[in-house]
């Protein structure tokens, strides 16, 4: 193989391993680059090895598999690719169809991200975008977006204290207590089947949740913690005392918004000795939501800038997602008065319910 060719095909086999690994959707995949190596290839059958042992034969997904219908469905969708261009079978595709259809179905499905230190993360996910009346089971391309973020910039978290609020599945907490040597990480979440969720993944990326003696000083001190921004009272909030705060894919309807900032301003109000930045990642789904947070952070008296935009090339995102993040400046606030807005008097951004919310997100 000419030296470009084999760039070629590693970017391939790279691009099939992640998207497979994260278990996105199948026709988000390269095949049409694949269709073309195999009929310009003098050993396409080494290509389909070469892909099932990235994807289907990958040793992360022998211990954490998808589901058996993805995996199944994939190598379908292999053989036929192969048989576009080849009359012969493959041997390795079928038995690895076998493989598959013998295999008993996993109790979880899992969805894995590869770090650039090649650490992974791994994460038990729902198959469905909104289950148990939730989207926190599954990792959303802001959460994928803000993790890249932090690890093109570990300094904003090392040795510091994080909190991250609405952590849903935990891939960007677990990114960064990874990648960015944080003092410690709390990841928090108001629903129930999310926390647990929660909790398992934090175990099965190797974090301990119990207090223990720290011998490895590297490693942050995590915490799982119910934090509802509703009802989260002034004595829970001043125990944190976070030196930056993050969420991703919290702005995803007005209610959710405005207690989004109603939470951001009574964090204010307990900050003690420390002035925390604030990244929060979003996709723009409906202006309008994004223009009601501006509009309610200006109410909060909460500073915003808008981060640059970085290139997204280490997680599989959604095609044709679009992703931005802001920074606020959370300065010690004593007005305790101020309340979001009543539904409703912002007519311009209020197009959106929670429920449509849903369809918007699928
Ligand atoms: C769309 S999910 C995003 C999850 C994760 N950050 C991600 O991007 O993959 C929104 C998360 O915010 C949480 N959430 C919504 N309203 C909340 C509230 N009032 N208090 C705390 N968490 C909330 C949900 O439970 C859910 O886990």
């Amino acid at each position: 193989m000419a030296p470009e060719e084999r760039t070629e095909a590693a970017a391939l086999l790279r691009s099939f391993e992640r998207r497979f690994l994260a278990a996105r959707a199948l026709r988000s995949f390269p095949w049409q680059s694949l269709e073309e190596k195999l009929r310009g290839s003098s050993d396409s059958e080494q290509l389909l090895v070469d892909i099932l042992q990235k994807t289907v034969q990958h040793p992360i997904c022998a211990r954490h598999p998808p589901s058996k219908k993805y995996t199944q469905s994939f190598v379908l969708e292999l053989i036929r690719k192969h048989e576009a261009v080849h009359t012969e079978p493959s041997d390795e595709l079928y038995e690895a169809l076998a493989e598959v259809l013998t295999a008993e179905e996993p109790s979880q499905c899992h969805r894995s991200y590869v770090l650039p230190s090649g650490a992974v993360v791994t994460l038990a996910e729902s198959t469905a975008i909104v289950s148990h009346g939730t989207t926190g089971l599954v990792t959303w391309d802001a959460a994928l977006y803000l993790a890249e973020w932090a690890i093109k910039n570990p300094a904003a978290f090392a040795h510091r204290t994080v909190l991250e609020l609405g952590s849903g599945a935990g891939l960007t907490g677990l990114a960064i207590c990874k990648s960015c040597h944080p003092r410690a990480y709390i990841f928090s979440d108001c629903h129930c089947r999310v926390l647990q969720q929660l909790r398992e993944n934090v175990a099965l990326n190797g974090f301990s949740l119990q207090p223990e003696p720290r011998a490895d000083t590297q490693r942050p001190l995590v915490t799982v913690a119910q934090l509802d921004w509703d009802t989260a009272t002034t004595p829970e909030l001043a125990a944190i005392q976070p030196d930056i705060i993050i969420a991703a894919d919290v702005l995803y309807c007005p209610e959710v918004t405005r207690s989004l900032v109603k939470v951001l301003h009574r964090l204010s109000i307990c900050l003690k000795d420390r002035v925390p930045d604030v990244y929060v990642a979003f996709t723009m789904r409906n202006p309008d939501t994004y223009q009601l947070f501006t509009i309610e952070l200006g109410r909060a008296e909460i500073s915003w800038e808008t981060v640059p935009p970085h290139n997204r090339k280490l997680f599989p995102y959604e095609e044709g997602s679009e992703t931005a993040m802001l920074r606020l400046r959370l300065e010690h606030q004593h007005r305790e008065a101020w309340s979001p807005s009543p539904q409703g008097l912002c007519t311009e951004a209020e197009p959106v319910s929670c429920t449509a919310l849903h369809h918007v997100k699928s």
